[in-house]
C-alpha cells in the first residue's frame, strides 16, 4: 500500500484514535492508504476482541486489509441503497488537509482535502460523502493553511486529452500519472486514468471543485469540500482531534 510522508507513528495515532471513535453495530467506510490501513488494523483487533461492525472497502486493497484483519464487509451499493443500513462513519485518510483559510478565502476552505494519492478518491468520496460522520486521518505533514498540491482527476481513458486540454483552460498544468516500476499509465479499480492537475495555491476549493466536475470525462476529482466532520491528526506525543 503506498506511504506519503510523515512518520508511520504519527500515522499509527491518528487511525487507531478514528478506530476508537467506531461502537457497537455501526457499519464503517474503510479509507485507503497507509494512515487508513492502521485504523483497519485496529478495527481488526477491536472485531477480535467482539465488536460487532461491517465495513464498506474503498478500494480493493482496504477490502483486501480488511478481510485479513476479520472485519465483515458489505458492498457500497448494498449499503446506501434504499433498503441498506446506510453508513455511520467512514475514516479515511488525506493528502492535504486545509487548516485555516485566510480572510479572503471561501468559508468552507478549511477542513477541504485533498486526496487520491492512492488513485482511489472516485470511490472514496462516494463513501465518505455517504457517512454520516466522515473522520480524516493524518499527520501534521498534511497540514497547509492552502491547499496547493496537485489534484488528482479521474478520466474516462478516452476522455483524456480533452480533459487535459479542459484543465489548462481552468488555469491548471495535467500530468498522467504513471505506473512507478511499470511503463505505462497507472490504471484505477474503476478502469480509468488519472491527471494529477496542478493549481497552485486553491484559494476557493469549492468552485474549483465545480469546474472540475463539469468537465466531460472527469468520473471525479480528489477535492473533498464540506465533508469531513472530524480530523484526527498524529503528532509527536499523542493525538489531536479537530472538528
Ligand atoms: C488514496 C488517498 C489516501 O487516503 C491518501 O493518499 C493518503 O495516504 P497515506 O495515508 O498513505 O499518506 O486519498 O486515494
Amino acid at each position: 500500500m503506498k506511504t506519503s510522508g510523515g512518520s508511520d507513528a504519527m500515522k499509527r495515532r491518528a487511525g487507531e484514535s478514528a478506530a476508537e471513535a467506531v461502537t457497537d453495530g455501526d457499519v464503517v467506510g474503510l479509507g485507503t492508504g497507509s494512515t487508513a490501513a492502521h485504523a483497519i488494523r485496529r478495527l481488526g483487533d477491536r472485531v477480535d476482541a467482539g465488536l460487532d461492525i461491517r465495513g464498506v472497502p474503498t478500494s480493493f486493497a482496504s477490502r483486501e486489509l480488511a478481510a485479513e484483519a476479520g472485519i465483515p464487509l458489505l458492498d457500497l451499493p448494498d449499503a446506501v441503497g434504499p433498503d441498506g443500513p446506510g453508513i455511520d462513519v467512514a475514516i479515511d485518510g488525506a493528502d492535504q488537509v486545509a487548516t485555516g483559510a485566510e480572510e479572503s478565502d471561501s468559508p468552507d476552505s478549511g477542513g477541504a482535502l485533498i486526496k487520491g494519492g492512492g488513485a482511489a478518491h472516485a470511490r472514496e468520496k462516494l463513501v465518505d460523502a455517504a457517512a454520516d460522520r466522515f473522520l480524516v486521518v493524518a499527520d501534521p505533514s498534511k497540514e497547509s493553511p492552502r491547499l496547493d498540491r496537485s489534484v488528482p482527476v479521474e478520466v474516462l481513458p478516452a476522455g483524456r486529452t480533452a480533459v487535459a486540454a479542459a484543465i489548462r483552460d481552468a488555469g491548471g498544468e495535467p500530468t498522467l500519472r504513471r505506473a512507478e516500476r511499470k511503463d505505462g499509465p497507472i490504471v484505477t479499480d474503476n478502469g480509468n486514468l488519472v491527471l494529477d492537475c496542478a493549481f497552485g495555491e486553491i484559494a476557493d476549493p469549492a468552485a474549483l471543485s465545480a469546474t472540475l466536475s463539469a468537465v466531460p470525462g472527469v468520473v471525479e476529482h480528489g477535492l473533498f469540500v464540506g465533508l469531513a466532520d472530524e480530523v484526527h491528526v498524529g503528532t509527536e506525543s499523542g493525538v489531536r482531534v479537530d472538528e
